[in-house]
């Protein structure tokens, strides 16, 4: 019997792993990995680019008249096997991974009106299923009927040591107090909000990884998703 194909929702806090287990997972299973984050980075990099962000405060009023301006979309790259971010057609997948951006990211993702043009724009993206997604707020807002939500955490520290070691080998420059302080504040962020903050969704498998490998843990997720498709 084929397998059915599932819409899987994964959200947790930041540098939790999301996005590697969403791409192994996707992978894996031939899905397509959607990743919401990089969105809500290309539009602060937009923002910041139009010069409505200057030291970390957001002239919100221009960049939500400007919105319609903002073209976000995913490229499949072979060489790198991953689909990188563009705005109106420009890479600008590296720009968007720089701690710049995500200094600022918090302040613009609670912007409803950006949240309400990313969401529809994710919603759409995910029609049909065999997708894996990841962010914030997929399984409590953006696919709320997903079959199967994980809400994956860890330690803010783990998390932290993680995310340093991360931007080491891409040669970035920085401290672990800096990651750790940038890790906690947008925890508080994201969590705060008024709009679709970060939350749990009632119906998710909660993953701590804390003291998991990534085998472990890929593992573990893998085979709660084989069982969901035979349910
Ligand atoms: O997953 P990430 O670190 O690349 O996400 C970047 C920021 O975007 C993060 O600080 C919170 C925000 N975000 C969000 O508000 N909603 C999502 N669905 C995904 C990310």
């Amino acid at each position: 019997m084929a397998k059915r194909r599932l819409t899987i929702a994964i959200d947790g806090h930041s540098s939790a792993g999301k996005s590697t287990m969403a791409k192994a997972l996707a992978r894996e299973l031939n899905y397509v990995y959607i990743d919401t984050g990089a969105m809500y980075r290309g539009a602060t990099l937009f923002a910041m680019k139009e010069r409505f962000v200057l030291n970390h405060q957001v002239d919100e009023e221009s960049l939500v008249e400007s919105l319609d301006r903002l073209f976000l979309s995913f490229k499949y790259n072979p060489a790198t096997e991953t689909s990188e971010m563009h705005i109106g057609g420009i890479n600008v997948e590296k720009e968007i991974r720089t701690l710049e951006v995500a200094k600022n990211v918090s302040l613009v993702a609670k912007i409803p009106a950006v949240r309400t043009k990313l969401v529809a724009l994710q919603q759409r993206m995910a029609e049909g299923s065999g997708v894996v997604m990841d962010g914030r707020d997929i399984g409590t807002v953006v696919l709320p009927n997903a079959e199967l939500k994980f809400f994956m955490t860890a330690d803010p520290e783990v998390r932290a040591w993680r995310r340093l070691r991360e931007l080491k080998e891409k040669g970035k420059e920085t401290t672990y107090n800096e990651v750790l302080e940038n890790v906690l504040h947008r925890d508080k962020v994201d969590s705060e909000r008024a709009v679709a903050p970060l939350k749990q969704a009632d119906d998710a498998v909660v993953i701590d990884n804390s003291n998991l490998t990534m085998e472990e843990q890929f593992e573990f997720m893998l085979n709660v998703a084989l069982k969901r498709m035979e349910t």
